[in-house]
């Protein structure tokens, strides 16, 4: 808390922050008072800011970082076969997945996660700076975890839910666990977990290059030439409007698309992460249960988006000029609406409420090839349709533009992106529409035509596969993380396959 009061409060906010101090003392002390009273299983030392990190969220959380041992094995449990999980849906092919499991064990993994940052280099100190920067009432993406359901109407949907949001969300997440898989001795660790927010820290004081190395990389106990390919950082993106120095550590967790294109057959720790969607109905436990069934959506395609983007946004204003005034495909009605200048939905759940009772939701690009769009729309179980294109890595397309980054650098956990194992990884043509780039979005409406009338199996089957894996796109946020087959337990089986693959020859 002390540190907070860095960043400008206005007068009410002053109030409430000081009874927030007392509450975080009086729970400080009671979290020292049990500490005091457990067995030292493992030195921790920490001192009063540091318990302050790892406060749990509610009282039935503080129990199991109470009874020890014996929660403990159960966390073993939950982490590791959300692991096994994920190894699973990237390998539908169950001989090859026990395989992969036999070499690739997730029960013996252990990460080692720093908890002495400081503080302007911590999640919390983010998060308080992104909430008195936006001064937005609206800031539940910032480290308040879920976003409840009073929150969503009217919420300026693109401000709430910048893209900067998924490093802190991940800072989190790893600051909190507590499970088995933590080692709190870097002797047996096989990673090391840096909960930096990079960006969104970037996004609040723009640090430099030196920031980060002097003042972060440099007091990182364990951090030299050795061990830098097993230190994990986070960075939402590596682009120009951001800290560019983040893109030059090995291993790296960022939106698509990386930095760098991985060269097929080498192992590379750039991963993908999908964008964070925090709304209840995307958690990972009722995703799924959430979706309907093709013949449950009343809208053959619905499409909600605006042609004002900074970068190339012809492909959007040609989509309006050109099937703007479509009403039907095959007998289905069709929703089309042109967002406005803002960028700014006037009512995030409706939108994301007929996404659930579309069949197609074009995706098309942005600034860059990937967008919260493509994974609102996925979860919602709404068949993404794309322009594809050649692209410049080879035996992979782009879903960008002729030549541009390919789907193995733009999307997350993708095939080609798993070193010396080319089955494993998502196939994204399972469970999307592609639609000739050169023709462009005029053939966009006979091409849905097409399966609505003459291939109801084919996307009776992308339906069932995008189903299947979109758990993997879903972050399972306060007392759901790190124990479902969700995207944080899929990062770490990616990231697990590239810290193993490191003694490998590449
Ligand atoms: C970081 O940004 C916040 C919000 O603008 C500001 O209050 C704080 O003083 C800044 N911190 C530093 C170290 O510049
Ligand atoms: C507290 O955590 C438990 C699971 O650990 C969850 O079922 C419950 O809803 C949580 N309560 C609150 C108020 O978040
Ligand atoms: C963090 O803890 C390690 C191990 O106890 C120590 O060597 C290091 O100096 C600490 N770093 C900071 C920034 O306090
Ligand atoms: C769509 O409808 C508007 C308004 O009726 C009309 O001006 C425009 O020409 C139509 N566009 C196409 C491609 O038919
Ligand atoms: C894609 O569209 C272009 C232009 O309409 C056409 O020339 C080309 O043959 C099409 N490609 C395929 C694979 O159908």
């Amino acid at each position: 808390m002390l540190s907070i009061e860095v960043i400008r409060f206005t007068r009410n906010q002053r109030i409430l922050s000081a009874f927030v101090v007392l509450l975080n003392i009086a729970v400080a002390l009671y979290l020292l008072f049990v500490d005091s009273q457990r067995s030292p299983t493992h030195d921790r030392s920490f001192s009063f800011p540091h318990a302050l990190a790892t406060l749990p969220p509610n009282a039935s959380q503080s129990e199991s970082i109470e009874v020890g041992s014996s929660s403990r094995t159960r966390e073993i449990a939950t982490l590791a076969s959300a692991m096994a999980e994920i190894i699973r849906l990237l390998i539908p092919e169950p001989s090859t997945a026990n395989e992969y499991l036999a070499q690739h064990e997730p029960k013996t993994f252990r990460f080692y996660v720093y908890d002495n940052l400081s503080h302007e280099y911590t999640w919390q100190y983010s998060a308080s700076c992104m909430k008195a920067k936006r001064r937005l009432s609206d800031t539940c993406d910032w480290g308040e975890s879920v976003c409840g359901e009073k929150r969503l109407t009217r919420s300026p949907y693109s401000k709430r839910r910048l893209n900067r949001n998924g490093d802190l969300v991940l800072s989190k997440a790893f600051s909190s666990y507590q499970g088995i898989l933590r080692t709190y001795d870097p002797i047996d660790a096989d990673l090391f977990v840096v909960p930096y927010p990079s960006q969104a820290h970037f996004h609040c004081n723009q640090t430099s290059h030196e920031d980060v190395e002097t003042r972060l990389l440099d007091r990182l106990a364990y951090f030299n030439k050795k061990t830098r390919r097993k230190h994990l950082f986070f960075s939402s993106a590596v682009r120009s409007a951001s800290n560019k120095f983040m893109g030059s550590l090995p291993l790296l967790v960022t939106i698509g698309p990386v930095d760098r294109q991985c060269r097929i057959g080498r192992n590379c720790g750039q991963i993908v992460m999908p964008y964070v969607n925090t709304n209840p109905e995307y958690q990972p436990m009722v995703v799924q249960k959430n979706l309907r069934s093709l013949k449950d959506r009343k809208f053959a395609m619905v499409a909600k988006f605006n042609a004002y983007i900074s970068g190339n946004s012809m492909p959007r204003s040609d989509f309006l000029k050109v099937v703007g005034n479509v009403t039907a495909i095959a007998g289905f009605p069709v929703l089309i609406s042109a967002l406005g200048r803002r960028r700014t939905m006037p009512n995030e759940r409706s939108v994301l409420e007929d996404y659930r009772n579309a069949i197609f939701c074009p995706c098309l690009r942005g600034d860059e090839p990937p967008q919260k769009r493509l994974f609102d729309v996925m979860m919602s179980g709404c068949i993404p349709v794309v322009l594809d294109f050649p692209s410049k890595d080879p035996g992979y397309r782009s879903h960008f533009a002729s030549m541009a980054t390919s789907t193995r650098g733009a999307y997350p956990f993708a095939k080609g992106s798993f070193h010396g194992w080319p089955e494993m990884g998502l196939d994204y043509n399972e469970f999307m529409v592609t639609v000739n780039g050169t023709c462009g979005v005029s053939c966009i409406v006979p091409t849905l035509e097409d399966l609505l009338l003459n291939h109801r199996d084919r996307l009776v089957n992308m339906q069932e596969r995008l189903a299947k894996v979109i758990k993997v796109f879903s972050y399972g946020m306060e007392h759901n993380t790190l124990q479902h087959a969700d995207a944080i337990s899929a990062i770490l089986v990616q990231v697990k396959h590239y810290v193993d693959s490191l003694g490998q020859v590449s």
